[in-house]
């Protein structure tokens, strides 16, 4: 295990999400598909954004995506989000995945990533963001 997958998620406060991956969901080398979590990742940044934005948001870009341990059927995903940096109309949004494993006795960070969000307004446009 390296020194990035220790585990506790630099990102406070409980995660937004907790979720288990299928047998569907599993690649030819028995880890999980990398586009699965990445959704993951982006439902639980919508949620943080929307909360932040007070109504509809798009992601309009991944800036870093990092696939630091792999995760494996069976394990318990929680997904840990937090916003680093606040725009006009955007926001970017902190996003780190933890697997909880053997039972509870073993956590690992598994992936981490920094998405940008943006406040749309009824026309699909972006929209200011509320005050902080
Ligand atoms: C989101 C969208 C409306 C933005 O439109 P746009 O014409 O690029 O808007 P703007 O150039 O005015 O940029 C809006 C904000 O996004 C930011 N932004 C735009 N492209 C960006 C990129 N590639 N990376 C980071 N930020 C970006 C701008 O810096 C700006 O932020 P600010 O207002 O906080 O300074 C448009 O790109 C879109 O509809 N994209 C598709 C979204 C989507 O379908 N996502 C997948 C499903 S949710």
């Amino acid at each position: 295990m390296t020194d990035k997958a220790t585990a506790t998620p630099d990102c406070p406060r409980d995660p937004i999400l907790r979720v288990v991956p299928h047998p569907a969901d599993i690649n030819a080398n028995g880890h999980i598909f990398g586009g699965w979590v990445l959704s993951q990742m982006d439902i639980a940044g919508g949620i943080v954004a929307g909360r932040e934005a007070q109504g509809a948001v798009a992601t309009v870009a991944i800036e870093t995506m990092e696939f630091i341990a792999p995760i494996l059927l069976r394990d318990i995903i929680s997904i840990y989000a937090h916003i680093e940096r606040r725009g006009r109309t955007s926001m970017a949004i902190r996003i780190e995945v933890v697997a909880t494993r053997d039972g509870g006795r073993t956590e690992e960070r598994v992936t981490e990533g920094l998405f940008t969000f943006v406040a749309l307004d009824d026309h699909h446009r972006p929209r200011p963001l509320p005050p902080a």
